[in-house]
């Protein structure tokens, strides 16, 4: 006689539904990531109804290896730079695109905004690679790294296709110089992406003394059209005049006299740089 409980049939039956609803699931991401494979910069943002303005639309759509954005406030660096990441990583299979920044925080929201983007293509709920806490892997095998700005985890990363550098002027030195031999293998693309903080560290060497392979990039506050005039004139009663400047104006302020005064810099950076921004 063949025992059978009615319970465990139901439940085995629940177990093969779900399976096969996941199978399902997965491949209709995969011929969803396909889709993408080869996709032009302008037909993804058109896909996600982005549409940058003439200075977003001049960096995502160059191929430099070198790129440095000192932008305003607000201009736009976070959604371009999580755009750039989507872009390479739907692009080839098996891409690997890396950010890092000064905090897990900020690390964690660059993360947050590739999502929303997947999610608006139709790749809702992906999941990590299985190995980075903050991470993304594609249904094509590409990965997105978030790496908080920790320069012990920067090591043992290779064959890196984009290093981002979010808030490039507030990571340590010591984290961009371990983060270079990422881009050896494959010849990677590096993005640095600030306001100026101060004429010290990497960001601003690259920018001043970086040399011609760099596209740079400068746009001030008032050069922006999506931040008004009134709000910035509220902003200059608001806050200092170099802070203003710094912020909005995208100057690199200081020198061993003024009040960037290097000493005061290190200071604020020790004394806990995630309440500046
Ligand atoms: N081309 C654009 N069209 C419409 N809104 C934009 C555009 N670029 C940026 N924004 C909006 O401006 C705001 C600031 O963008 P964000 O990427 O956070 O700037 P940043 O990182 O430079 O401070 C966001 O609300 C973003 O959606
Ligand atoms: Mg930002």
């Amino acid at each position: 006689m063949i025992f059978c409980d009615p319970d465990l049939e139901r439940q085995e039956y629940f177990q093969r539904l779900l399976e096969s609803e996941e199978k399902r699931r997965r491949q209709e991401r995969l011929r969803a990531s396909d889709s993408f494979l080869g996709i032009r910069m302008a037909a993804l943002c058109s896909r996600l109804g982005f549409r940058p303005d003439a200075g977003q639309k001049a960096v995502l759509e160059s191929d430099s290896k070198r790129v440095i954005l000192n932008c305003t406030r607000q201009w736009g660096k976070s959604s371009v730079t999580a755009l750039k990441a989507l872009h390479t990583a739907l692009l080839a299979p098996k891409a690997l695109v890396v950010a890092m920044s000064p905090s897990e925080r900020q690390s964690g929201e660059f993360l947050l905004k590739v999502r929303e983007y997947l999610a608006a293509l139709g790749m809702e709920k992906l999941r990590g690679d299985g190995v980075n806490k903050l991470s993304i892997l594609l249904p094509n095998g590409s990965r997105v790294v978030a790496l908080p700005g920790v320069e012990a985890t920067m090591r043992g990363y290779s064959a890196v296709d984009l290093l981002i550098v979010e808030e490039a002027s507030r990571v340590k030195d010591a984290q961009y110089d371990s983060a270079g031999p990422m881009l050896a293998v494959k010849d990677g693309a590096l993005w640095l992406i600030s306001t100026p903080y101060g004429a010290r560290g990497f960001f601003w060497r690259e920018w001043e003394l970086g040399g011609e392979e760099w596209l740079r990039l400068r746009v001030t506050a008032p050069e922006c059209s999506r931040i008004s005039a009134k709000f910035l004139a509220s902003e200059q009663t608001r806050i200092s005049a170099d802070w203003y400047r710094q912020e909005y104006l995208c100057e690199f302020l200081g020198n061993e006299n003024g009040p960037f005064h290097k000493e005061l810099l290190e200071k604020a950076y020790d004394e806990g740089l995630e309440d500046l921004f």
